[in-house]
């Protein structure tokens, strides 16, 4: 018999007597190379996963992604395109089989499928081997996914005329004109020629743009009561200093956009 065993050498009533070690537990009756989930594998998983955080937050300081322009929804020309890590399902609809009167498939079945696997995939592989030979249904699964991604991936971005798409896509050169709505004659413009004149003094299908005209204070406030071509006359209601603040404010668009 052992020196001591079975006996309990506690003097101190904070330390219970059954107390483990921190040591982990023998796995070595189990197949393949194992270790104790916590804390060795979590400080693992941890450690490395630590280090991706800290590359990318880098990578996304140094190389900000590169943003298109402001949405614009009267720009026809636009050609809109998913990011690059969903261009393989956008690739997907192009087949006929996946589109038109299949889109259902393309939509659903096929992604549901996949990402089904990929629910399963822990009752569909639960065999104790680690080794990828020993894992044929999964190894085989993932092969399959990664490859169509890829290919479909490169399809997608093969097709696509970037040249043609980045100058379609061009953001929209800024507004030159500053718009001072605080002006005296704001309140006159908003109310009587913005309608057809545009928030910016833009124009648009029902009168020219009112940016880079060349009259006097003077002719502008005879055109806003007479009108001229084909807008009509006595579309001015106001005062006589209305008027004239009105003139002001569109000279001083003017004058902001010459600038
Ligand atoms: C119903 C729409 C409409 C409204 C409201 C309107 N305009 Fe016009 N405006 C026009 C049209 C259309 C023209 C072009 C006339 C033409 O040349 O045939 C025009 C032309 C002008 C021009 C001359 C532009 C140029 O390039 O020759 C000025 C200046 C002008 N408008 C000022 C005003 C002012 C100031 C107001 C507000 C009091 C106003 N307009 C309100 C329709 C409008």
């Amino acid at each position: 018999m052992h020196k001591g065993k079975g006996m309990k050498f506690v003097g101190d009533s904070r330390i219970s007597a059954e107390r483990k070690s921190q040591i982990p537990k023998d796995y070595s009756e189990y197949p393949g190379r194992t270790e104790a989930f916590w804390p060795n594998f979590l400080l693992k998983e941890w450690l490395v996963g630590a280090v991706f955080l800290v590359g990318f937050l880098t990578l996304t300081l140094i190389h900000p992604s590169p943003l298109e322009g402001m949405a614009d929804p009267t720009n026809a020309s636009y050609i809109p395109l998913p990011d690059w890590y969903f261009l393989f399902l956008y690739e997907l609809l192009k087949y006929q089989f996946a589109s038109g009167d299949y889109i259902l498939l393309g939509l659903l079945v096929l992604p549901g499928l996949a990402f089904g696997a990929l629910l399963l995939a822990p009752f569909l592989d639960n065999g104790p081997g680690r080794r990828p030979k020993q894992r044929p249904v999964a190894v085989g699964m993932m092969i399959l996914a990664l490859v169509s991604v890829i290919f479909l991936t490169w399809q997608s971005v093969h097709v696509v005329d970037w040249e043609a798409r980045g100058e379609a896509n061009k953001p929209v050169p800024e507004s030159e004109v500053a718009v001072d709505t605080e002006h005296e004659g704001y309140a006159a413009y908003e109310a009587n020629c913005m309608t057809c004149h545009g928030a910016e003094l833009e124009g648009g299908s029902a009168a020219p743009t009112l940016v880079g005209i060349e009259y006097t204070a003077e002719e502008i406030q005879t055109i806003a009561k007479e009108g001229t071509g084909n807008m009509p006359a006595g579309l001015f209601t106001g005062s006589d200093e209305e008027l004239e603040q009105l003139a002001d404010f569109i000279i001083s668009v003017n004058e902001s956009a010459a600038e």
